[in-house]
């Protein structure tokens, strides 16, 4: 298969303040399009193609059984003006590790790299340079048989959209505000809790709306069984810092596995911390709290980077972290993974790719 070019005649204005872009509402001039089809022989269409609405039958799976899976890196602009990527090759493979859940067609890995790649070459222009800003990638890969009945699709559109974007949360740095989840369940064992499929996130809604309207801003979500242990946040994994050692919720199957939170792993041990992976109860987190040995609590993942927790709320108890400011290790942490991922700090781990 060989990639297309599709040139556009237009292209679009882009945004002059950079200080405004928000999260995911401006998209740039073109998408990478790849077709599958399993009638002609699976992998037929890849094209880098101008931006614009897509045109599939009302009948087509995705819209009523889901067969949905979804990515998301960045591409960032150095102080010297290239182009970096961050550890794409885990992205692309944990698509075709949600994609194997969901029965989808295999996802040829290499191929939608280097696709990416001559993708955000030709829009390298879309990738903001004012510091936290940066060019979002979403891979999309749905099924789209025009066939009501449910089944695993033969025919699939996997498209990349590109958007520049500043901070995940309007609050920027300044620590968040965190609802325990206790009626609502995000995932169960044997589900579809470590995939990156929509659907996970459909689910997530109410609980969502039932947090904002309490003024917290994310939702921490425990096992689908005992409602006892932390799973992760909505869009981002949790660590905790608790008397020195970091311990974060082990990869059980309910959670993504995050490549950020793999890289802050790898990084607190590196400056000497001992980290753990392991089962932890929202009690255990109270009671660290309660005798003063809860020291930091922070999110991980690609669109939140590193974002402080300041409180949790536990069946209306509040807990409070530290003095509700950004930790120390939490700020060093963030420092650490934006040095590499901005080319201010050299790349030991061989995580950053130069485009
Ligand atoms: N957990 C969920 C539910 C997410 O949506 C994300 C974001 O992708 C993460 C965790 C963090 O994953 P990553 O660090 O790979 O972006
Ligand atoms: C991420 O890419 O980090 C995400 O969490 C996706 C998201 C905005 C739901």
């Amino acid at each position: 298969m060989k990639l297309e070019f599709i040139k556009r005649e237009v292209l679009k204005e882009k945004p002059a303040d950079e200080s405004k872009l928000g999260f995911g509402r401006i998209f740039s001039d073109y998408m990478l399009m790849m077709k599958y089809d399993e009638a002609k022989g699976g992998w037929y269409y890849a094209a880098i193609e101008p931006y614009e609405n897509l045109s599939i039958s009302p009948a087509a799976l995705v819209f009523h059984y889901a067969q949905e899976c979804f990515e998301g890196m960045k591409a960032y602009r150095t102080a010297d003006g290239e182009v970096m990527m961050f550890r794409p090759w885990d992205n692309v493979h944990r698509m075709n590790i949600s994609g194997e859940r969901l029965c989808m067609a295999p996802i040829p890995e290499d191929f939608l790299l280097q696709s990416i790649y001559e993708l955000i070459k030709v829009e390298k222009d879309w990738i903001p340079s004012s510091p936290g800003t940066s060019l979002y990638i979403r891979p999309t890969f749905i099924g789209i048989d025009p066939v009501i009945g449910v089944k695993a699709a033969s025919q699939y559109l996997l498209y990349v959209i590109l958007s520049p974007v500043g901070s995940y949360y309007a609050s920027g740095l300044a620590p968040v505000s965190i609802y325990v989840e206790n009626k609502y369940v995000r995932a169960v064992k044997g589900g579809t809790g470590y995939t990156k499929c929509g659907g996970n996130y459909a689910a997530s809604l109410k609980a969502g709306e039932v947090a904002h309207e309490r003024g917290y801003s994310q939702v921490l979500w425990l096992d689908g069984r005992e409602n006892k242990y932390i799973d992760e946040v909505g869009a981002m994994n949790i660590m905790f810092k608790v008397n020195g050692e970091v311990i974060t919720p082990e990869l059980n199957g309910s959670i993504l596995a995050g490549i950020t939170r793999d890289s802050i792993i790898k990084l607190a041990r590196s400056m000497g911390y001992k980290v753990t992976e392991r089962r932890i109860s929202m009690q255990e987190i109270a009671d660290a709290a309660e005798n003063g040995t809860l020291e930091e609590v922070w999110g991980t993942g690609t669109a939140a980077v590193v974002s402080p927790v300041g409180e949790l709320i536990w069946e209306d108890k509040v807990i409070k972290v530290g003095d509700g400011g950004m930790g120390k290790l939490t700020l060093e942490l963030y420092n650490k993974l934006t040095g590499i991922q901005y080319g201010r700090e050299a790349d030991e781990m061989g995580w950053t790719v130069k485009l």
